[in-house]
């Protein structure tokens, strides 16, 4: 499958137009484990030149720093109008006042207004809710986002590290009552974390939703330079930092993960990539998949990812990753793999309509 950074595609069924990889600011702003201000324009520059229209940041990231920073490139380059700008409400920066955070209308407008402050614009193209808070009702959360299209401060939202349920219930309750939909889920997806294909995939080429992988090199990860025998190469990375964290995002190093190193970098080396390029590839052209977020904390990395769509994975190689990475049985998952399909079908296959 081939994809270019300037051919675009719709964000699920949408109008907005975005490119197939979206540039992630989580790094921007960070002093531990991202890029200074410097860094962080060349990479936003060198993204845009390549084609790139689709930037990610949340009012969390950095205490806002990303949000600030990422707002004054876009006003020092004048580019708002080109930009589709997506930020995140969820998480609370104030101990102690749980209206400060989480899903409910009085937070969404708090956090909208001070992302609005911050990123120095009077509306975001694409906001999403960051994390399922487990006890807003889903009919609040709607109405709230429904009202803030409308309103023109956000032009769509979407949901990010929701239970596929109920995103499944957000969009049809939306339709049902002919509110504005969520259109788009984000996230974990890797060649070492694959379980949103139990779920999250499915539920969204159902509902028309895109799908936006965050994390695509398991921070860093993927990129090979870590060793089992803890030895990094090339400087010290975000998961090295980071090492000893309770943040189970950031467990990487286990047997399973190192067998698909392995298989990664024999394909990468056969294929003459970097072992990036090809995990970004597999990421970026799997089934479901629309649009991927990439991050960078060098020019370097950054050129190297966008390298990524420049090649073909060949079916044969792809069936090898996906075997090395594939999930484990589970139930009930196995009741829709073919073997046991076939005893429904009567030993034929059958495809659905599409
Ligand atoms: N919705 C959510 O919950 C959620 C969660 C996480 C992220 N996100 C979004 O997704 C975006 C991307 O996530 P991510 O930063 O975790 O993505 P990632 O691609 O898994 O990790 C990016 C990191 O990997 C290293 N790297 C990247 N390219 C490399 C290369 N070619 N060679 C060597 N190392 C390379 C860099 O870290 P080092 O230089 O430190 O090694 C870089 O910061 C974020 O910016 C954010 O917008 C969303």
């Amino acid at each position: 499958m081939t994809l270019r950074m300037n051919e675009y595609i719709t964000l699920g069924r949408s109008g907005l137009r975005v490119s197939p990889l979206c540039l992630g600011t989580m790094t921007y702003g960070n002093n531990r484990w991202g890029s200074d201000d410097a860094v962080s324009r060349a990479i936003f520059d060198r993204y845009i030149e390549s084609g790139g229209n689709f930037i990610d940041t949340a009012d969390g990231y950095a205490e806002g720093k990303s949000e600030e920073i990422l707002g004054r490139f876009v006003a020092e380059t004048g580019l708002r109008d080109k930009l589709v700008i997506a930020t995140k409400f969820t998480f609370n920066l104030t101990q102690g006042n749980p209206n400060a955070g989480g899903n409910g209308r009085k937070n969404i407008y708090r956090a909208l207004d001070g992302s609005l402050k911050r990123l120095g614009m009077d509306y975001v193209d694409l906001y999403w809710l960051h994390a399922w808070d487990k006890v807003t009702p889903v009919e609040e959360v709607i109405q709230t986002l429904d009202t803030l299209v409308r309103a023109g401060k956000i032009r769509h939202y979407a949901f990010s590290d929701v239970p596929a349920w109920y995103y499944a219930r957000a969009a049809t309750l939306a339709e049902c009552h002919s509110l504005s939909k969520p259109i788009a889920l984000q996230l974990e997806y890797s060649l070492v974390e694959r379980t949103i294909e139990r779920e999250h995939i499915p539920a969204a080429q159902h509902l028309g939703a895109a799908v936006c992988p965050w994390s695509p090199l398991a921070s860093g990860f993927l990129a090979g330079k870590y060793r089992r025998d803890q030895t990094t190469e090339g400087g010290k990375g975000r998961l090295e930092v980071l090492k000893g964290t309770t943040n189970p995002v950031f467990e990487k190093f286990t047997e399973r993960n190192w067998r698909i190193i392995d298989a990664l970098e024999s394909i990468a080396k056969q294929l003459n990539r970097s072992m990036a390029q090809v995990a970004l590839h597999w990421a970026a052209t799997q089934p479901g998949i629309t649009s991927t977020l990439i991050g960078a904390t060098s020019l370097t990395q950054l050129e190297d990812n966008l390298a990524s769509l420049d090649f073909d994975l060949p079916q044969e190689l792809r069936d090898r990753l996906n075997k090395v990475s594939a999930l484990d049985p589970a139930h009930p998952y196995m009741f829709f793999e073919d073997t046991l399909q076939s005893r429904i079908h009567g030993g034929v296959t059958v495809h659905p309509w599409s």
